[in-house]
């Protein structure tokens, strides 16, 4: 008896031929095809532990072995005839491989299954996009740590609430990017962790019958060692979840940097100049150049914190092991790697043209009161209480606010009305070099100790 649908590889069961529009909707071919490299190569290291443990020849595995060298290259060259009808791209890659070498090709699904096989390549695909993105990361840290080299002297003012609080220096600033990028680095090594673990041999759900090896898959594989559940093998997708989460992070320490950039460019900032290669001008309005690139990456932060959700609800009312929902799973991880990844890239092409307008700057810090906290700092030392100190410089930024001058821009003989404490040597605190010079502890301001958290930086990028 022959099956309805005798071009399927999972259909002799059926009486009915699939219905056409369910072939379309439950096929997965069009997107996890980008699996293939990953599929041959989880299907290869199968093939050979087979034969290792005598449930294939060597004749069978070097047919299927050569076979899968030939569909590797008819995939890279583009000529390769996917199929809707075979549903997978594993499915795709198997039928391909009996046309070749026969029979044989229908040995290769010995001892898995597609629900190992998925959770496999999946692994595999995710392992090497993380080597991938980690590199883009350190692009844009390396980056990060040459603009504030050059501009661990540079004073600008700190915000908290948006207002002008404190004078800090903008390599600091740029430091604080670079710690959020460290953090994101860190995340995505220890979630690879989880990622690499093998849940080749957990077959459908149980395991199997044949005596394979599955300590040498996952040594020919590279994997750390076989996972160790059947059932959670097939149906986890937490690494996935995991990896969304940690590219989540970084799009929203992308995010943030691109506010800040949007912000520093425009005509009330004025604190930067961007690289006209990132900016685009307007249809209408001739004088524009907008800031595209960070404006865009703030909006891509969404899409990828929308896919973290989608990963957890796709597995939030799963029982176990594998159901098909699972195959919804690709397009929102596949997605958050090309956004991560053009992301990182354009950020890391564009940091280093950024230029830090030094004079606006320092000009913003000087008109902001950023010294108040120095001087009340000044007086604590001279022996008064801090609340007090805080009353009295409030009443010395009145008279600057009301007389349209800097704290240090007021006479010594104005600042003693408000304390007789107050002498000569006030202005070496009131100045904004004084300011940021004066925090010189670790993870402080002061140039120097920029500077010193940059060398510290770029040894970290090493290890
Ligand atoms: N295309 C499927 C997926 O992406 C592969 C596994 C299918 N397994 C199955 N028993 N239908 O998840």
């Amino acid at each position: 008896m022959t099956s309805v649908n005798s071009d399927k590889l999972s259909s002799a069961r059926f009486a009915e031929a699939t219905d056409a529009f369910v072939e379309v909707f439950t096929a997965s071919v069009g997107f996890d095809k980008r699996m293939a490299q990953q599929d041959i190569q989880g299907s290869t290291a199968h093939a050979v532990m087979l034969c290792a443990c005598g449930i294939l020849t060597e004749q069978e595995r070097d047919a299927i072995v050569g076979g899968l060298v030939q569909i590797g290259e008819e995939i890279a060259s583009g000529k390769f005839a996917w199929s809707i009808k075979q549903e997978d791209v594993h499915m795709n890659i198997e039928a391909r491989l009996t046309d070749l070498i026969g029979v044989a090709g229908k040995k290769l699904h010995t001892g898995r299954s597609r629900n190992d096989q998925v959770a496999t390549d999946i692994r595999l695909y995710l392992r090497s996009e993380i080597v991938q993105i980690t590199a883009q990361i350190t692009r844009l840290q390396t980056a990060i740590l040459d603009l504030a080299e050059q501009n661990a002297d540079t004073i600008m003012p700190g915000f908290t609430h948006l207002q002008v609080a404190q004078p800090i220096t903008f390599g600091h600033h740029l430091m604080a990017w670079f710690e959020m990028l460290a953090r994101d680095r860190e995340r995505l090594r220890d979630c690879s962790g989880r990622i690499n673990v093998m849940p080749l041999g957990a077959a459908a759900l149980a395991g199997t019958s044949y005596p394979i090896d599955r300590n040498l898959t996952a040594e020919l594989l590279g994997f750390s060692g076989p996972s160790a559940n059947s059932l959670d093998s097939v149906s986890d997708r937490d690494f996935a979840i995991e990896f969304t989460a940690a590219a989540s992070l970084i799009m929203m320490h992308l995010s943030r940097f691109s506010e800040e950039l949007v912000l520093w460019s425009s005509a009330q900032f004025d604190f930067i100049d961007m690289p006209d290669a990132f900016c685009t001008g307007s249809s209408i309005m001739p004088q524009k150049k907008n800031p595209d690139v960070p404006e865009l990456v703030r909006g891509k932060s969404g899409r990828v914190t929308g896919h973290l959700m989608s990963l957890l609800m796709l597995m939030k009312g799963q029982p176990l092991a594998y159901n098909k929902d699972n195959q919804e799973d690709k397009e929102p991880l596949f997605d958050t790697v090309d956004t991560l990844i053009n992301c990182l890239r354009a950020y890391a092409d564009m940091v280093p043209h950024i230029r830090a307008k030094k004079e606006n700057m320092y000009g913003s810090a000087k008109r902001g009161f950023a010294t108040a906290t120095d001087l009340a700092d000044y007086l604590v030392r001279k022996g008064m209480a801090f609340r007090d100190a805080h009353e009295v410089v409030g009443l010395a930024v009145r008279l600057g606010l009301a007389s349209g001058r800097d704290l240090s821009e007021l006479s010594l003989v104005e600042l003693q009305q408000f304390s007789v404490l107050v002498a000569e040597d006030v202005f070496d605190y009131l100045t904004l070099e004084g300011s940021v010079a004066a925090r010189k502890h670790v993870g402080g301001t002061a140039p120097d100790t920029v500077r010193s958290a940059i060398q510290l930086a770029r040894k970290r990028l090493m290890s």
